[in-house]
C-alpha cells in the first residue's frame, strides 16, 4: 500500500524549495551537512529528509533531467529542484514504492507544489514553466525514459560511473552489495561512556523511556527506533556518544594504559579521542589542523566529563611536527587521517557526488605526508594506528604496504585491515560503516625487528 504524506500545500512548497537550495549547494561542490545547517530550523528536518532521499537517487534523477532538459541549467537551485521533484515524482508514479520509507505524495500535489516552489523564489520564477513542462512530460513518458537509462551505471546504481567502475574492479564479488549498502539508512549506534554509566544502565534508562536498543560490539548500543539525539536519556549526563560500531574498534586497538603518552593526530570532532580517554587515564595530545573542528573536541570531552589537565588540545598540522612536538616520543599514535570518506556514504549520501576521481590521489599524498611525520614521533616500543573511513584500497591496504616499504623497521601487528560497510554483522546487528585499520609498532631499543 502506498503511503501518502499529508503536509499543507504551502508547507510542502517551502520544504521543496529549502531542500532544492541545499541540493543546489551540493551541485556547487559544498557539503550537504553544511548546506542543511544554514536552513531555517523550522524547515530543516523536512528538507533534510527530502534532500537525503534525493542524494540516494541522484544518479537516476540527474540522468532523467539530462534526457528531459536539453541544456543543463546553470542555476544550481533549479538543478536541485528539478532533480528533487523528478525523484519524488518517480516514487509517486510507482504502483508499489521500491523503498517503503520513500517520501510519497500524489503526482498532482508534487507537480503543483514544485511549480509553486519555483514561483515563490524570485530567481526561479522565470523557470516555473520549465519545471511544469519537465514534470508533466516525465509523467507521460516515464516508462520510455527509464528504458533509455537501462545501461547507464550512474542512473542504475546511483553513484558516479567512475565510482561504480572502481568498486567493480576492486571488489569483483561484492561491488553491487557495497553500492546497495550506501543507499540504505544507517543505524543509530552509540558508545557508552563507561566512566559515567554501564551499558545495562543506559539500556534500562532507554527502556524506561520506551526506547529499545541492542548491544553492539564491546561497549556499543544500537538504537532500534532512532530519534533525535538530544531527546535520548543521558545525553546531557555524558553517558554516551554517537559512534559507528566500526569506528569503535580504533581506541581499543591502541590498548591505552594509565600514564601512556598518546597522540590523536587528526582528532576532530573527537569521537576516538573520547574513547581513548574513557579506556585509561592517559596523557593525551589531540591535534587538528582545523581550529573550529577542534573546538568540538573540547565540547565533547567536557560533556563526557573527560577534560583533565593531562589532555592538551592543539591546533596544528600533523605533517609538521617541529611546530608542535616537544621531542618526547609517544607510546601510541592514532592517525585517523583525512580521506575520501568512501566508507561512510550511507551516513553522508552527498559524498559520492562531491568526490572527483582525482581526490583519491590527493588524499593518498596528504596521508603519506602525515604518516611519515607521525612515524618520527612514535617512541621505541610505541605503536601507530592508521585509520581511514574509506573502502578505496589506495587509501587502505596499498597505503599500509607503502608505509612498510618506506619504514623498514616498522612491524605490522594484527588489526582488522579493510572493514567493508554492511547492513548487518557481528559488530553491530544493524551493520557498520567502512573503515581501514593497520597497526604498526616501532621495535624497542635493542629489539630486533621481526
Ligand atoms: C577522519 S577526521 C577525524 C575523525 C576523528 N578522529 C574522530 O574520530 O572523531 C580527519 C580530521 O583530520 C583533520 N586534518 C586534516 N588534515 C590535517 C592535518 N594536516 N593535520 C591535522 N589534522 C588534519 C581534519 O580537520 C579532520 O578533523
Amino acid at each position: 500500500m502506498k503511503r501518502t504524506m499529508t503536509q499543507s500545500s504551502t508547507a510542502l512548497s517551502h520544504t521543496l524549495l529549502a531542500a532544492a537550495n541545499a541540493l543546489g549547494e551540493v551541485e556547487s561542490g559544498r557539503s550537504l551537512t553544511d548546506a542543511l545547517a544554514r536552513l531555517r530550523p523550522d524547515v530543516r528536518p523536512g528538507a533534510q529528509a527530502l534532500a537525503f532521499y534525493a542524494m540516494r537517487h541522484w544518479g537516476r534523477a540527474s540522468a532523467l533531467r539530462a534526457l528531459l532538459v536539453e541544456r543543463a541549467p546553470s542555476h544550481p537551485v533549479l538543478l536541485g529542484l528539478l532533480g528533487l521533484s523528478l525523484c519524488l515524482l518517480d516514487v509517486a508514479l510507482q504502483d508499489e514504492p521500491h523503498d517503503p520509507d520513500a517520501p510519497s505524495y500524489t503526482p498532482h500535489t508534487l507537480v503543483d507544489q514544485s511549480v509553486s516552489a519555483a514561483q515563490s523564489d524570485r530567481s526561479l520564477t522565470p523557470f516555473k514553466g520549465l519545471v511544469n513542462a519537465v514534470l508533466r512530460r516525465f509523467q507521460r513518458e516515464r516508462a520510455a525514459l527509464l528504458a533509455r537509462l537501462a545501461s547507464d551505471d550512474a542512473a542504475r546504481y546511483n553513484h558516479p560511473a567512475w565510482w561504480v567502475a572502481a568498486l567493480r574492479r576492486d571488489y569483483p564479488g561484492q561491488w553491487e552489495q557495497l553500492l546497495e549498502v550506501d543507499n540504505a539508512h544507517p543505524p543509530l549506534t552509540l558508545r557508552v561512556n563507561t566512566r559515567r554509566a554501564t551499558r545495562s544502565q543506559v539500556t534500562q534508562a532507554f527502556a524506561d523511556a520506551g526506547i529499545y536498543c541492542a548491544d553492539a560490539g564491546e561497549s556499543g548500543l544500537v538504537v532500534l527506533d532512532p530519534r533525535p539525539i538530544a531527546s535520548l536519556p543521558g545525553y546531557d549526563l555524558g553517558w554516551w556518544s554517537v559512534q559507528d560500531a566500526g569506528a569503535q574498534l580504533a581506541a581499543p586497538l591502541l590498548d591505552p594504559k594509565p600514564g601512556m603518552r598518546v597522540l590523536d593526530a587528526c582528532a576532530a570532532p573527537g569521537g576516538k579521542t573520547a574513547h581513548l580517554l574513557e579506556l585509561a587515564d592517559v596523557e593525551l595530545t589531540a591535534l587538528d589542523v582545523d581550529a573550529q573542528r577542534l573546538d568540538r573536541v573540547g565540547q565533547n570531552l567536557a560533556r563526557l566529563g573527560l577534560m583533565r589537565k593531562e589532555v592538551r588540545l592543539v591546533v596544528a598540522d600533523a605533517a609538521r611536527p617541529h611546530a608542535w612536538w616537544d621531542g618526547r616520543g609517544f607510546d601510541a599514535v592514532l592517525a585517523d587521517v583525512p580521506c575520501t570518506a568512501s566508507g561512510i556514504v550511507r551516513r553522508h549520501p552527498d559524498i559520492r557526488w562531491l568526490r572527483k576521481p582525482s581526490d583519491v590521489g590527493h588524499t593518498v599524498r596528504l596521508q603519506r605526508q602525515i604518516l611519515d611525520a607521525l612515524w618520527s614521533v612514535v617512541a621505541p616500543g610505541g605503536k601507530l594506528l592508521l585509520v581511514t573511513c574509506s573502502i578505496f584500497p589506495e587509501e587502505g591496504e596499498m597505503q599500509a604496504k607503502w608505509f612498510l616499504s618506506r619504514h623498514h623497521e616498522a612491524v605490522r601487528l594484527t588489526a582488522p585491515g579493510q572493514l567493508l560497510p554492511c547492513a548487518s554483522g557481528p559488530l553491530d546487528p544493524a551493520g557498520h560503516d567502512g573503515f581501514f585499520y593497520a597497526l604498526f609498532s616501532r621495535p624497542a631499543a635493542g629489539q630486533a625487528p621481526a
